[in-house]
Protein backbone atom coordinates (compact mmCIF):
# COMPACT_ATOMS: atom_id res chain seq x y z
CA UNK A 1 0.00 0.00 0.00
CA UNK A 2 1.13 3.40 -1.16
CA UNK A 3 0.07 5.85 1.08
CA UNK A 4 1.72 9.67 0.55
CA UNK A 5 -0.14 12.60 2.49
CA UNK A 6 -0.27 16.15 1.18
CA UNK A 7 0.04 18.91 3.76
CA UNK A 8 -0.93 22.79 3.45
CA UNK A 9 1.16 23.78 6.31
CA UNK A 10 -0.16 27.08 6.46
CA UNK A 11 -3.82 26.00 6.61
CA UNK A 12 -2.93 22.68 8.70
CA UNK A 13 -4.77 20.79 5.98
CA UNK A 14 -3.46 17.49 5.42
CA UNK A 15 -5.41 14.71 2.84
CA UNK A 16 -4.11 11.30 1.87
CA UNK A 17 -3.21 10.25 -1.90
CA UNK A 18 -3.80 6.34 -1.47
CA UNK A 19 -1.75 4.67 -4.68
CA UNK A 20 -2.90 0.81 -4.32
CA UNK A 21 -3.46 -2.19 -7.07
CA UNK A 22 -6.49 -3.03 -5.19
CA UNK A 23 -8.45 -5.81 -5.17
CA UNK A 24 -12.75 -4.88 -5.42
CA UNK A 25 -13.03 -5.25 -2.05
CA UNK A 26 -9.89 -3.56 -1.02
CA UNK A 27 -10.88 -0.60 -2.83
CA UNK A 28 -14.68 -0.67 -1.78
CA UNK A 29 -13.24 -0.60 1.79
CA UNK A 30 -10.89 2.18 0.99
CA UNK A 31 -13.72 4.28 -0.47
CA UNK A 32 -15.90 3.23 2.89
CA UNK A 33 -13.07 4.13 5.68
CA UNK A 34 -12.71 7.98 3.92
CA UNK A 35 -16.25 8.63 3.68
CA UNK A 36 -17.79 10.59 6.17
CA UNK A 37 -21.45 11.62 6.21
CA UNK A 38 -25.08 10.09 6.09
CA UNK A 39 -24.92 10.62 1.96
CA UNK A 40 -22.81 10.11 -0.65
CA UNK A 41 -23.16 11.81 -4.43
CA UNK A 42 -21.09 9.74 -6.54
CA UNK A 43 -20.42 11.36 -9.93
CA UNK A 44 -19.34 8.95 -12.10
CA UNK A 45 -18.25 8.59 -15.56
CA UNK A 46 -20.30 6.98 -17.91
CA UNK A 47 -17.96 4.84 -19.15
CA UNK A 48 -16.83 3.72 -16.15
CA UNK A 49 -20.20 3.05 -14.87
CA UNK A 50 -20.32 0.98 -18.19
CA UNK A 51 -17.20 -1.19 -17.22
CA UNK A 52 -17.34 -1.40 -13.64
CA UNK A 53 -20.63 -0.25 -12.29
CA UNK A 54 -21.99 -3.44 -11.36
CA UNK A 55 -18.72 -4.41 -9.54
CA UNK A 56 -18.42 -0.62 -7.55
CA UNK A 57 -22.06 -0.50 -6.34
CA UNK A 58 -23.72 -1.45 -4.19
CA UNK A 59 -20.16 0.69 -2.52
CA UNK A 60 -21.91 -0.34 0.84
CA UNK A 61 -23.97 -3.69 1.42
CA UNK A 62 -26.02 -2.36 4.59
CA UNK A 63 -27.33 1.00 5.15
CA UNK A 64 -24.36 2.91 6.29
CA UNK A 65 -25.01 5.57 4.16
CA UNK A 66 -27.30 6.70 1.06
CA UNK A 67 -25.79 6.70 -2.22
CA UNK A 68 -26.94 8.77 -5.20
CA UNK A 69 -25.66 8.55 -8.20
CA UNK A 70 -25.12 11.05 -11.11
CA UNK A 71 -23.65 9.44 -14.50
CA UNK A 72 -21.75 12.24 -16.39
CA UNK A 73 -21.50 11.49 -19.94
CA UNK A 74 -17.81 11.26 -21.37
CA UNK A 75 -16.14 14.10 -23.15
CA UNK A 76 -14.53 17.77 -22.53
CA UNK A 77 -17.96 19.43 -23.78
CA UNK A 78 -20.25 18.07 -20.59
CA UNK A 79 -17.61 19.87 -18.19
CA UNK A 80 -20.19 23.25 -18.58
CA UNK A 81 -22.57 25.14 -16.64
CA UNK A 82 -25.48 22.86 -17.24
CA UNK A 83 -23.81 20.07 -15.78
CA UNK A 84 -23.00 21.93 -12.57
CA UNK A 85 -26.37 23.15 -12.53
CA UNK A 86 -27.75 19.64 -12.88
CA UNK A 87 -25.71 17.96 -10.31
CA UNK A 88 -26.65 21.01 -7.40
CA UNK A 89 -29.52 20.46 -8.06
CA UNK A 90 -29.59 16.98 -7.73
CA UNK A 91 -27.49 17.10 -4.63
CA UNK A 92 -30.16 20.01 -3.34
CA UNK A 93 -33.25 17.36 -4.49
CA UNK A 94 -31.72 14.54 -2.56
CA UNK A 95 -30.88 16.82 0.95
CA UNK A 96 -27.74 16.59 0.81
CA UNK A 97 -26.72 18.83 3.85
CA UNK A 98 -22.88 20.30 4.22
CA UNK A 99 -21.98 17.21 6.58
CA UNK A 100 -22.48 14.79 3.44
CA UNK A 101 -19.51 13.75 0.53
CA UNK A 102 -19.39 14.06 -3.03
CA UNK A 103 -17.31 10.94 -4.97
CA UNK A 104 -15.83 11.87 -8.06
CA UNK A 105 -15.22 8.68 -10.21
CA UNK A 106 -13.92 8.92 -13.40
CA UNK A 107 -10.94 11.51 -15.55
CA UNK A 108 -10.53 15.23 -15.07
CA UNK A 109 -14.14 15.82 -16.57
CA UNK A 110 -15.56 14.01 -13.58
CA UNK A 111 -13.38 15.10 -11.14
CA UNK A 112 -12.95 19.25 -12.21
CA UNK A 113 -16.84 19.29 -12.50
CA UNK A 114 -17.94 17.18 -9.49
CA UNK A 115 -14.58 19.34 -7.84
CA UNK A 116 -16.08 22.70 -8.77
CA UNK A 117 -20.04 21.34 -6.83
CA UNK A 118 -18.44 20.72 -4.03
CA UNK A 119 -16.36 23.43 -3.54
CA UNK A 120 -19.53 25.90 -4.06
CA UNK A 121 -22.31 23.36 -2.70
CA UNK A 122 -23.56 25.25 0.46
CA UNK A 123 -19.78 26.68 0.04
CA UNK A 124 -18.31 23.46 0.27
CA UNK A 125 -18.69 20.01 1.33
CA UNK A 126 -16.35 16.87 1.53
CA UNK A 127 -14.85 15.87 -1.81
CA UNK A 128 -13.30 12.25 -2.82
CA UNK A 129 -11.61 11.58 -5.56
CA UNK A 130 -11.01 8.70 -7.41
CA UNK A 131 -8.96 9.28 -10.86
CA UNK A 132 -9.82 6.32 -13.17
CA UNK A 133 -7.65 7.53 -16.49
CA UNK A 134 -4.22 8.50 -16.16
CA UNK A 135 -3.63 12.16 -16.51
CA UNK A 136 -6.23 12.11 -13.39
CA UNK A 137 -3.86 9.93 -11.69
CA UNK A 138 -0.80 11.35 -12.29
CA UNK A 139 -2.25 15.50 -12.45
CA UNK A 140 -5.71 16.74 -12.04
CA UNK A 141 -7.10 14.62 -8.99
CA UNK A 142 -4.20 15.71 -7.13
CA UNK A 143 -4.03 19.59 -6.03
CA UNK A 144 -7.39 20.93 -5.68
CA UNK A 145 -7.66 22.83 -9.47
CA UNK A 146 -11.91 22.27 -9.85
CA UNK A 147 -13.06 24.22 -13.05
CA UNK A 148 -15.75 24.14 -15.53
CA UNK A 149 -15.42 25.11 -19.26
CA UNK A 150 -17.30 28.30 -20.25
CA UNK A 151 -17.99 29.95 -24.22
CA UNK A 152 -14.34 31.99 -23.72
CA UNK A 153 -11.74 29.05 -22.99
CA UNK A 154 -11.27 26.18 -20.84
CA UNK A 155 -11.71 26.17 -17.09
CA UNK A 156 -12.07 29.66 -16.51
CA UNK A 157 -14.71 29.26 -13.96
CA UNK A 158 -13.42 27.31 -10.67
CA UNK A 159 -11.54 27.40 -7.70
CA UNK A 160 -8.92 25.95 -5.57
CA UNK A 161 -10.76 22.91 -2.97
CA UNK A 162 -8.93 20.43 -2.37
CA UNK A 163 -10.11 17.00 -1.67
CA UNK A 164 -10.59 14.89 1.59
CA UNK A 165 -8.61 12.41 0.40
CA UNK A 166 -7.53 10.79 -3.05
CA UNK A 167 -8.31 7.09 -4.02
CA UNK A 168 -5.93 5.87 -6.82
CA UNK A 169 -6.76 2.28 -8.25
CA UNK A 170 -4.03 1.51 -11.11
CA UNK A 171 -6.33 -1.14 -12.36
CA UNK A 172 -8.55 0.96 -13.68
CA UNK A 173 -5.62 1.76 -15.93
CA UNK A 174 -5.90 -1.16 -17.83
CA UNK A 175 -9.53 -0.25 -19.56
CA UNK A 176 -8.31 2.87 -20.57
CA UNK A 177 -8.42 3.53 -24.28
CA UNK A 178 -5.28 3.59 -26.06
CA UNK A 179 -5.99 7.18 -26.99
CA UNK A 180 -6.94 8.15 -23.31
CA UNK A 181 -3.93 6.30 -22.16
CA UNK A 182 -1.57 8.39 -24.38
CA UNK A 183 -2.83 11.93 -23.03
CA UNK A 184 -1.53 10.63 -19.52
CA UNK A 185 1.45 9.34 -20.97
CA UNK A 186 1.91 13.21 -22.58
CA UNK A 187 1.49 14.02 -18.53
CA UNK A 188 4.25 11.62 -17.58
CA UNK A 189 6.50 13.06 -20.06
CA UNK A 190 5.79 16.54 -18.22
CA UNK A 191 7.22 15.67 -14.92
CA UNK A 192 10.07 13.73 -16.70
CA UNK A 193 11.43 17.34 -18.17
CA UNK A 194 10.62 19.33 -14.75
CA UNK A 195 11.49 17.13 -12.31
CA UNK A 196 14.56 18.69 -10.62
CA UNK A 197 12.57 21.67 -10.34
CA UNK A 198 9.77 20.11 -8.30
CA UNK A 199 12.04 20.21 -5.28
CA UNK A 200 11.23 16.96 -4.36
CA UNK A 201 12.89 15.01 -1.31
CA UNK A 202 13.31 12.35 -3.17
CA UNK A 203 15.40 12.26 -6.71
CA UNK A 204 13.36 9.13 -9.00
CA UNK A 205 15.17 10.20 -12.55
CA UNK A 206 12.13 9.40 -13.73
CA UNK A 207 13.50 10.51 -17.60
CA UNK A 208 15.73 7.18 -16.68
CA UNK A 209 12.72 5.02 -14.91
CA UNK A 210 10.83 5.27 -18.20
CA UNK A 211 13.91 4.43 -20.52
CA UNK A 212 13.95 1.48 -18.67
CA UNK A 213 10.84 0.46 -18.64
CA UNK A 214 9.48 1.94 -21.59
CA UNK A 215 8.05 -1.52 -22.89
CA UNK A 216 6.27 -2.36 -19.96
CA UNK A 217 4.82 0.62 -19.50
CA UNK A 218 3.53 0.31 -23.19
CA UNK A 219 2.30 -2.79 -21.71
CA UNK A 220 1.07 -1.51 -18.76
CA UNK A 221 2.12 -3.57 -16.35
CA UNK A 222 1.06 -2.89 -13.56
CA UNK A 223 3.73 -2.27 -11.35
CA UNK A 224 5.38 -0.04 -13.59
CA UNK A 225 2.32 1.89 -13.92
CA UNK A 226 1.66 1.78 -10.12
CA UNK A 227 5.62 3.48 -9.32
CA UNK A 228 5.19 5.94 -12.48
CA UNK A 229 2.02 7.09 -10.98
CA UNK A 230 3.69 7.49 -7.42
CA UNK A 231 6.76 9.68 -8.53
CA UNK A 232 4.25 11.37 -10.38
CA UNK A 233 1.98 12.10 -7.72
CA UNK A 234 5.56 12.40 -5.23
CA UNK A 235 6.36 15.46 -7.59
CA UNK A 236 2.99 16.90 -7.72
CA UNK A 237 2.45 16.95 -3.88
CA UNK A 238 5.85 18.56 -3.27
CA UNK A 239 4.75 21.45 -6.02
CA UNK A 240 1.65 21.92 -4.37
CA UNK A 241 2.46 22.38 -0.98
CA UNK A 242 5.03 24.80 -2.01
CA UNK A 243 2.65 26.64 -3.99
CA UNK A 244 -1.40 25.67 -3.36
CA UNK A 245 -2.98 28.73 -5.06
CA UNK A 246 -0.11 29.25 -8.51
CA UNK A 247 1.65 32.00 -7.59
CA UNK A 248 5.20 30.57 -8.58
CA UNK A 249 6.34 26.94 -8.40
CA UNK A 250 2.97 25.63 -9.44
CA UNK A 251 3.14 27.36 -12.70
CA UNK A 252 6.76 24.96 -13.86
CA UNK A 253 3.51 22.08 -14.06
CA UNK A 254 2.07 23.97 -17.12
CA UNK A 255 5.45 22.82 -19.34
CA UNK A 256 4.45 22.53 -22.87
CA UNK A 257 0.90 24.06 -22.02
CA UNK A 258 0.90 27.51 -23.16
CA UNK A 259 1.04 26.48 -26.77
CA UNK A 260 -0.34 23.14 -25.98
CA UNK A 261 -3.80 25.39 -24.42
CA UNK A 262 -3.54 27.32 -27.54
CA UNK A 263 -3.35 24.71 -30.37
CA UNK A 264 -6.51 22.94 -28.27
CA UNK A 265 -8.48 26.28 -28.74
CA UNK A 266 -7.52 27.01 -32.32
CA UNK A 267 -8.83 23.48 -33.06
CA UNK A 268 -11.93 23.21 -31.23
CA UNK A 269 -10.82 20.78 -28.92
CA UNK A 270 -11.45 18.55 -30.84
CA UNK A 271 -8.63 17.22 -33.14
CA UNK A 272 -6.00 16.82 -30.60
CA UNK A 273 -6.07 15.25 -27.48
CA UNK A 274 -4.57 17.21 -24.21
CA UNK A 275 -1.53 15.10 -24.53
CA UNK A 276 -0.87 15.21 -28.07
CA UNK A 277 -1.20 19.22 -27.12
CA UNK A 278 1.36 19.64 -24.46
CA UNK A 279 3.41 17.63 -26.47
CA UNK A 280 3.96 19.53 -29.06
CA UNK A 281 3.57 22.40 -26.48
CA UNK A 282 7.03 21.08 -25.11
CA UNK A 283 8.90 20.27 -28.38
CA UNK A 284 8.46 24.05 -29.01
CA UNK A 285 9.44 25.05 -25.91
CA UNK A 286 12.97 23.04 -25.94
CA UNK A 287 13.01 25.06 -29.69
CA UNK A 288 12.69 28.03 -28.11
CA UNK A 289 14.31 27.11 -25.24
CA UNK A 290 17.10 26.26 -27.74
CA UNK A 291 17.18 29.39 -29.63
CA UNK A 292 17.29 31.46 -26.55
CA UNK A 293 20.85 29.86 -25.24
CA UNK A 294 19.18 28.42 -22.38
CA UNK A 295 20.32 24.57 -23.39
CA UNK A 296 22.60 23.03 -25.53
CA UNK A 297 22.08 20.87 -28.76
CA UNK A 298 22.60 17.29 -27.52
CA UNK A 299 19.93 18.01 -24.40
CA UNK A 300 17.35 19.34 -27.39
CA UNK A 301 18.08 16.20 -29.46
CA UNK A 302 17.43 13.71 -26.20
CA UNK A 303 14.11 15.36 -25.52
CA UNK A 304 13.11 14.45 -28.55
CA UNK A 305 14.30 11.02 -28.51
CA UNK A 306 12.48 10.33 -25.70
CA UNK A 307 9.14 11.98 -26.89
CA UNK A 308 9.58 9.93 -30.21
CA UNK A 309 9.86 6.89 -28.61
CA UNK A 310 6.15 7.12 -27.47
CA UNK A 311 4.88 7.74 -30.84
CA UNK A 312 2.59 10.64 -29.73
CA UNK A 313 0.16 11.86 -33.20
CA UNK A 314 2.01 14.94 -34.77
CA UNK A 315 -0.29 18.04 -34.51
CA UNK A 316 0.02 20.10 -37.61
CA UNK A 317 0.97 23.72 -36.65
CA UNK A 318 -2.32 26.39 -36.58
CA UNK A 319 -0.65 29.50 -37.84
CA UNK A 320 1.34 31.45 -35.37
CA UNK A 321 -0.23 34.39 -35.66
CA UNK A 322 -3.53 32.66 -34.80
CA UNK A 323 -1.35 31.03 -31.67
CA UNK A 324 0.02 34.11 -29.95
CA UNK A 325 -2.89 36.15 -30.16
CA UNK A 326 -4.71 33.08 -28.19
CA UNK A 327 -1.70 32.76 -25.67
CA UNK A 328 -1.73 36.04 -25.29
CA UNK A 329 -5.79 35.05 -23.28
CA UNK A 330 -3.76 32.59 -21.43
CA UNK A 331 -4.34 32.75 -17.48
CA UNK A 332 -0.50 33.05 -17.07
CA UNK A 333 -0.03 36.07 -19.67
CA UNK A 334 0.56 39.48 -18.65
CA UNK A 335 -1.03 42.13 -20.85
CA UNK A 336 2.52 43.08 -22.71
CA UNK A 337 3.98 39.22 -22.51
CA UNK A 338 3.18 35.36 -22.42
CA UNK A 339 4.53 33.54 -20.09
CA UNK A 340 6.46 30.22 -20.96
CA UNK A 341 7.87 27.09 -19.02
CA UNK A 342 11.31 26.62 -20.61
CA UNK A 343 14.03 24.05 -19.78
CA UNK A 344 17.42 25.15 -18.65
CA UNK A 345 18.84 21.65 -18.19
CA UNK A 346 18.05 17.57 -17.75
CA UNK A 347 15.03 17.77 -15.40
CA UNK A 348 14.95 21.35 -14.73
CA UNK A 349 12.74 24.78 -15.81
CA UNK A 350 12.58 27.99 -15.56
CA UNK A 351 10.13 30.38 -16.39
CA UNK A 352 10.33 33.18 -19.04
CA UNK A 353 8.44 35.90 -20.23
CA UNK A 354 8.18 36.90 -24.24
CA UNK A 355 6.82 39.24 -26.20
CA UNK A 356 4.60 38.30 -29.20
CA UNK A 357 7.12 40.09 -31.81
CA UNK A 358 9.58 37.67 -30.47
CA UNK A 359 7.84 34.69 -30.43
CA UNK A 360 6.81 35.76 -34.40
CA UNK A 361 10.27 35.97 -35.26
CA UNK A 362 11.96 33.53 -37.72
N1 LIG B 1 -2.52 20.68 -13.84
C1 LIG B 1 -1.63 21.64 -13.36
C2 LIG B 1 -1.85 21.94 -11.92
O1 LIG B 1 -2.54 21.24 -11.22
O2 LIG B 1 -1.33 22.93 -11.48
Amino acid sequence: MTNFSLNLKPKEEIYNIYIEDYSLDGFKSKIREVIHGKKVLVVISDKVNKLYGKKIFPLVDSGEFIVYKYILPDGEKHKNFKNYRRILNFALKNGLTRKDCILAIGGGVVGDLAGFVAATYMRGIDLVQVPTTLLACVDSSVGGKTAIDTDFGKNLVGAFYQPKAVIIDVNFLRTLDEKQFKTGLGEVVKYAFIEKSCRCREYENLINYINENFDKLMQRDIKVLKHIVEICVALKISVVEKDEKENDLRRILNFGHTLGHAIEKSTGYKKYTHGEAIVQGMIFAFELAYKTGLIDVNYKFAARDLISKFNFRPVKMPNMKKLVELMKLDKKATSERIVFILPKDYGQVQIREFTPQELLQP
